[in-house]
């Protein structure tokens, strides 16, 4: 091909084109040259078109074939180039969507524990320095441990069933407290063993926690619910008086509300303390200033307490006269709803993601 035919910027385009080529490093880029070299307008071909139709007749042989074999040049180089461009831009994409032996495993979105689980736990962390540990009953319980172990009276209102769910064909009800725990953990520490003291003796006392679900026949609204969670407390020791209770509370209420948190504690009834108590702690939401949560008053109701009676320690077989100590059931749902600011009962229980994800607020 005679070069000299051509006008020497066309010579010189075509001297770089392969420079050209090999600099285009995407599809973008190899269409610009694609245009400047071979497309319809002010291109290189198309003046050499113009140039071709302007020869004269005995020129124009050479020239065109000339010509012909330039653009075939350039048509050729691009083509393959825009090959080698396509084919590097598969194996990329290939590549990014690749297992990568050096990446950390995809997992699954892991799970958290429940808002009220997290609260029963911190409670047990707040006991567990104090000597307690955790103990169990089952939910579905025997009237024995539910209400007579309790020193709860025939016809005390609780037994009925319009507060009580009662199994049809069993001697079984679902238990409506915690306190159930404390029976069957004080029948079993009073049981002699082949020494001949019982496990209470031969410990010097006990101390537990008894979380765990809890059942009442109330209609659901945001402050009620038919299942709902209590944590038990109970000591046993020697003398043991109201000033310990006080002082253990005070103390835990301190380590889960922080060392501002203040308790008081007012006289109440439940049959299987004397005296017994209802403890509030300051509203930690308001201060004590009064607030929807405390409703107004500056206190809200935490749990209910006291001493534990004669009669149960003497039912469960253990002597009242050397053995004393006092018993706590506290509402989880009422202290999560407190502490989280959240004004209905309903959310701990329908499981809806976005509630559980900010942990109900008790992170
Ligand atoms: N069992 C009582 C209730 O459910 C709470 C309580 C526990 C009170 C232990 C005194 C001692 O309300």
């Amino acid at each position: 091909m005679d070069l000299a035919l051509l006008p020497p910027e066309v010579a010189q385009a075509h001297g770089s084109f392969p420079a050209a080529l090999a600099a285009c490093a995407d599809l973008d880029g190899l269409m610009r040259l694609k245009g400047a070299f071979v497309g319809r307008e002010g291109s290189h071909a198309a003046r050499l078109m113009e140039l071709l139709k302007a020869a004269p007749k005995e020129e124009k042989r050479d020239l065109g074939a000339a010509i012909n074999t330039l653009k075939n040049v350039w048509e050729e180089g691009l083509k393959g180039r825009q090959a080698e461009l396509e084919a590097a831009r598969k194996q990329a994409a290939a590549l990014g969507n690749a297992w990568d032996p050096d990446l950390p495993a995809p997992c699954p979105p892991t799970g958290a524990l429940h808002p009220l689980t997290r609260l029963m736990d911190r409670l047990v962390d707040v006991f567990r320095p104090l000597g307690y540990h955790v103990e169990e009953g089952p939910e579905a319980e025997t009237e024995a441990h539910n209400f007579d172990g309790l020193n709860i009276p025939e016809d005390h209102p609780a037994r009925g069933s319009a507060d009580t769910f009662y199994f049809k064909e069993q001697a079984l009800l679902l238990r409506t407290h915690t306190s159930p725990v404390q029976v069957r953990v004080l029948q079993r520490i009073a049981a002699v063993g082949p020494d001949g003291l019982s496990e209470l003796e031969r410990a010097g006392g006990i101390r537990f926690l008894a979380p765990g679900r809890v059942y009442r026949k109330d209609e659901i609204d945001p402050t009620h619910s038919p299942m709902f969670h209590q944590v038990e407390g109970m000591l046993v020791g020697k003398g043991i008086g109201m000033h310990h209770l006080k002082g253990t509370l005070a103390y835990a209420m301190k380590a889960l509300f922080g060392p501002g948190a203040e308790v008081r504690f007012r006289p109440s009834y439940f049959p299987f303390v004397e005296p017994g108590a209802e403890m509030d702690v300051r509203c930690p939401l308001c201060g004590g200033s009064g607030c929807r949560v405390c409703k107004g008053s500056g206190w809200v109701e935490l749990l209910g307490a006291g001493l534990i009676h004669p009669n149960v320690l003497r039912l469960a077989g253990i002597d009242p006269e050397v053995w004393s100590g006092f018993a706590f059931g506290m509402g989880v749902e009422r202290t999560a709803m407190m502490v989280s600011q959240t004004p209905d009962l309903r959310l701990f229980f329908e499981n809806d993601q976005r509630f559980l994800k900010t942990m109900g607020g008790l992170d």
